[in-house]
């Protein structure tokens, strides 16, 4: 794979926010919108009788035996699979996707994944049994790994060069975004009988019918174009987005760039080589530690932690609608934040943060919390604050930073490749978490918040040893200036590279 991701600090080339431009990203960044709307509607929908009853009967089953077991009345592996098929299916076919990317262009791309979201939405909401609701699933899988490959890359290559590190967050705010859309339609569907959930799971159809028929009025990237050798075509393409009539230099550049990628032969294995360790080892952990933050233990399961607890449906409906208005509100202080305060300290900051809310959630649970009975209302007040507390703390920092970090840090023979490993590395985690959780949940009780707690210490301690600072880094010259002065990752830095890098800037 030859993907090739725009230099984000080009020499800032004369270009304008074209309405044009602004539509495509638009319409782009309903991917990212289809993506969060998937993650929000399972856990609504799993708390929904009319859906128990029909798919999960064993669980409807327990779930009438309220009282008995706090902790593991949704504990079932079907019912985990319902949620983590989807990323299961992601992960492989972000493989795919990387291929069709280079091969045929990100426009296709985005357009197979709107066929899958469509396929899959038709599927799960017309389900009758449970095998076509998980074969559901897996199609917009299929969707969501076409489309997190495409829409990404898609952003950065079509925006301005001087608005391209705000774009790549717009991703996750159009995530966050989506998932408090599915929050809402889940409280409302879920007083909807008995049909409420086809409703929930089916609006996820309107989105993909917006990136499906978007994505015919939308444009090919110039990059995408010049890679596959049309580079008039890509000309075009540029002078049609930029709405500037010189647009040589930017061409230039990116027929450079297409250049230096394409005598890349094989970009995963070069991403082995040490000098690709420093970028990749922290693209693969920032994944497992985004995932082991506890987040989509929360963003899966809120409604169903919330009835844990002792809220009624409704009011855990209600509330996940809640910690879903935070996500998307606290997305935009990251935003805000990100090139002021820089990475690290929002990543060290908030590890203090989030690993204090696990830690009173889990003591609250512990102490209060039987296996049977439920929360006084003070308490269970008190864990649906600092769950939103936590989540604000995540929104602003390893939520955004694990998908920004990995696409500013590798070189650009390796940025595609590495960015495709870290998606999947993403998937992977998030299957683990939606396959586990409920099960964990059952095991270790209140426990698994001291689990995450664990986690939070290992990750906050990793970053502050281990990620050095890139906020205003040229994204080209990490090397220099980060890895190579930095205590542990300069032992990477064999002079020998050093060497080609002079060589290959040179010819
Ligand atoms: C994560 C998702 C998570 C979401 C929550 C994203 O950055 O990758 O797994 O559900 O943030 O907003």
């Amino acid at each position: 794979m030859a993907v090739v991701v725009s230099n984000a600090n080009a020499p800032a080339f004369e270009a304008k926010m074209t309405v044009y431009v602004f539509i495509c990203v638009m319409i782009a960044a309903v991917g990212g919108l289809i993506f969060g709307y998937d993650i929000g509607i399972s856990g609504g929908v799993s708390a929904m009788d009319d859906f128990l009853k029909e798919f999960f009967p064993a669980v409807w089953e327990r779930k009438k035996h309220v009282h008995e077991n706090n902790y593991c009345k949704y504990d079932n592996q079907f019912l985990q699979l319902f949620t983590s098929s989807l990323y299961l299916a992601a992960l492989v076919a972000s493989f795919f996707a990387s291929a069709t990317c280079s091969k045929l262009g990100r426009r296709p791309t985005m357009q197979f994944a709107s066929i899958f979201f469509l396929i899959g939405v038709g599927l799960t909401a017309g389900a009758v049994n449970l095998v076509m609701l998980i074969i559901g699933r897996l199609f917009l899988g299929f969707g969501v790994g076409f489309g997190n490959q495409a829409v990404p890359l898609f952003l950065s290559e079509i925006a301005p060069a001087q608005l391209r590190g705000g774009l790549n967050i717009v991703f996750q705010l159009m995530v966050t975004i989506g998932i408090l859309i599915a929050n809402i339609v889940n409280y409302f569907t879920a007083t909807v009988h008995p049909y409420g959930w086809r409703i929930a799971l089916g609006g996820a159809g309107i989105p993909a019918v917006i990136l499906l028929f978007g994505s015919l009025l939308i444009i090919e990237t110039p990059t995408s174009l010049i890679e596959r050798n049309k580079n008039e075509q890509g000309k075009e393409a540029l002078r049609k987005i930029r709405g500037v009539d010189d647009i040589n230099d930017e061409y230039e550049s990116i027929v450079h760039a297409c250049d230096i990628a394409s005598q890349v032969k094989d970009p995963y294995r070069k991403l082995l080589k040490p000098a690709s360790r420093p970028p990749f080892i922290i693209g693969m952990l920032l994944q497992l530690f985004q995932q082991f933050t506890g987040i989509n233990a929360i963003m899966f399961y809120a409604p169903v932690l919330f009835q844990t607890v002792g809220f009624g449906s409704d009011a855990a409906l209600l509330s996940a609608v809640i910690t879903g208005t935070i996500n998307v509100l606290a997305t935009f202080v990251g935003i805000y934040l990100v090139d002021k305060t820089g990475r690290r300290f929002l990543l060290l900051q908030s590890s203090v943060h989030m690993l204090i809310c696990q830690l009173i959630i889990g003591i609250i649970l512990a102490k209060d919390l039987g296996i049977t009975g439920t929360l006084g209302r003070p308490q269970a007040l008190v864990v649906v604050i600092f769950v939103c507390v936590y989540v604000m703390g995540f929104a602003w920092s390893w939520g955004p930073l694990g998908w920004l970090i990995p696409s500013e840090t590798f070189p650009l023979e390796t940025r595609s490749a590495g960015f495709a490993v870290a998606v999947s590395c993403n998937m992977f985690f998030t299957f683990v978490i939606a396959q586990a959780f409920l099960s964990m949940l059952c095991g270790m009780r209140s426990g698994i918040f001291f689990f995450f707690s664990a986690w939070i210490i290992v990750m906050g301690l990793f970053a502050f040893f281990f990620i050095p600072e890139t906020k205003g880094i040229a994204i080209d010259d990490m090397r220099e200036s980060v890895w190579k002065p930095h205590w542990f990752w300069k032992r990477y830095m064999l002079p020998e590279d050093d060497h080609q890098d002079v060589e290959k800037r040179n010819a």
